[in-house]
């Protein structure tokens, strides 16, 4: 009677299993040096774990499946599009909610109409897609994360937050050239850290104070929202869609991957409240994307994220989620292996700056570290560093802000002996790390070139 348990368990057990293939080091050597040894380039078949990304690769609940059965594919008004209109408005009551098949569709979109030469996009920290189609529309992506944001050891409770005193400083002498300013939460390439509603609620004072569009890359919302009810006085009563809510009335319009915290294979959205620019939007999603009310969605794929869109803002899915992400995370701290502090929503990201300090910028220490932990231990990670943020719009190479390999977590897709084991490959790399050497790229496509390049090992 009256017994607390410390041990915070899965709230789901499993209903449908995929096997996992298992390899030898040999075949994972030839696997690696056959993809060019980028990881992008490697077989699924050919990984254990695979933290490559959170994206897409969640596992859906009964509910979702079921939804699925519902999917109606009419050309136009489905059903299954109102369903997730109302789904996307009853947590962000955007005005025009506009479907897009993925995150970067909807940015492609936005910035084909609000950007262009000449103009600024502040953002706490851009994602490479973002910055990408920020780029590809002759804008400049400017990344305003607060100081203690570029810092992996740095302790603060909201590192995500956006530098309130820049953007002001920013708006003031160029709020004409800015057309939005965005907010990530959280904030991916930061280290998966969240934002506080306090620096929400200051961002969209100062936008509001310039007359300027604040804008949401909102596709980890509800794990940000699980840290303000966690970490932020006064929000633990609340529930985490009442502070999403919130969240949504301090923006004018979001970009969104469903991808993410909604549990979709594939999906994202655009929304906002503008009439004109939703009309100017709506005219490429048809160029681009599709008919209004599916954008480039199935009616089924609409269905499953109407339904994830409840499942994601669920505390007890929020607890394990950001637990079990912190469990990965703390055992690692523990070993002695340098990761991202405080441990984000999503994903822990090593420090391979700290970790390889032997192996310069420009050879890439974040690539080697991911490779040897595919060769040793079959997982598969993704480089967050100078590979994907090295190159310069004006052609020109320059280190990154921080060396990190990001070990995503797939939302309930693995077992805790998963991460266990996990757990004992990356320390076994860590403990070897001063063997490991540079890389070379020999091979570079013109844009987001870490997902198609090609490189070499250099001699140690
Ligand atoms: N914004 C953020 C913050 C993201 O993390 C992503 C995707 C996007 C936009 C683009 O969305 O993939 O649906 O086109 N992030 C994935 C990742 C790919 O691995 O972090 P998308």
């Amino acid at each position: 009677m009256g017994h607390s348990f410390r041990t915070i368990i899965e709230p789901f057990r499993i209903h449908s299993v995929e096997p996992l293939r298992m390899t030898t080091a040999e075949d994972r050597s030839a696997a690696i040096e056959q993809s060019g040894f980028n990881l992008f380039n490697l077989h699924a078949e050919d990984v254990l774990i695979d933290l490559l990304t959170d994206s897409g690769t969640g596992a859906m609940s009964r509910d979702q499946w079921a939804a699925i059965q519902h999917g109606d594919e009419s050309y136009a008004g489905s059903p299954s599009w109102f369903r997730f209109e109302a789904a996307v408005k009853d947590l962000f009551p955007f005005e025009h909610i506009i479907p897009t098949h993925q995150g970067r569709a909807a940015e492609k979109i936005l910035f084909t109409v609000v950007g262009g030469a000449d103009k600024i996009v502040p953002n706490n920290t851009h994602f490479d897609t973002t910055r990408a189609n920020v780029e590809a529309s002759g804008a400049e992506a400017r990344d305003l994360v607060i100081s203690e944001g570029h810092d992996a050891a740095t302790i603060h409770p909201f590192k995500g937050n956006m530098d309130l005193d820049a953007l002001d400083a920013l708006l003031a002498e160029r709020a004409s050239d800015v057309p939005v300013v965005f907010l990530t939460i959280t904030n991916n390439s930061g280290g998966g850290q969240p934002v506080s509603l306090a620096n929400i609620r200051g961002v969209s004072e100062i936008c509001r104070r310039y007359g300027v569009p604040f804008f949401l890359d909102a596709c980890r919302f509800a794990e940000n929202a699980w840290f303000i009810h966690e970490r932020e006085a006064g929000q633990g009563d609340r529930t985490i869609a009442d502070i999403v809510r919130e969240i949504a009335s301090l923006a004018d319009g979001m970009t969104m991957s469903a991808k993410k915290d909604p549990f979709g294979n594939i999906g994202g959205w655009l929304a906002m409240n503008d009439d004109a620019l939703a009309e100017n939007c709506r005219n490429i999603l048809i160029l681009t994307e599709g008919f209004p009310t599916y954008g480039g969605l199935a009616g089924r794929d609409l269905e499953a994220i109407a339904q994830g869109l409840k499942e994601a803002v669920h505390p007890d899915y929020l607890r394990y989620r950001i637990r079990s992400t912190a469990y990965l995370g703390d055992a690692l701290d523990a070993a002695g292996v340098p990761v991202v502090k405080p441990i984000g929503g999503h994903a822990v990201y090593l420090d391979a700056k700290a970790l390889l300090g032997h192996v310069p910028a420009l050879e890439y220490p974040g690539q080697s570290l991911a490779i040897a932990l595919y060769k040793v231990g079959g997982i598969r990670s993704c480089e967050i560093g100078t590979v994907m943020f090295g190159r310069q719009p004006d052609g020109s190479e320059k280190p990154a802000a921080m060396e990190l390999v990001r070990l995503a977590i797939p939302r309930r897709t693995y077992t805790q002996s998963h991460i266990d084991y996990v757990i004992e490959v990356v320390t076994a790399v860590a403990n070897d790390a001063a063997a490991l050497s540079g890389y070379r790229m020999v091979h570079e496509p013109a844009a987001l070139r870490h997902f198609t390049a090609r490189y070499e090992p250099l001699a140690s």
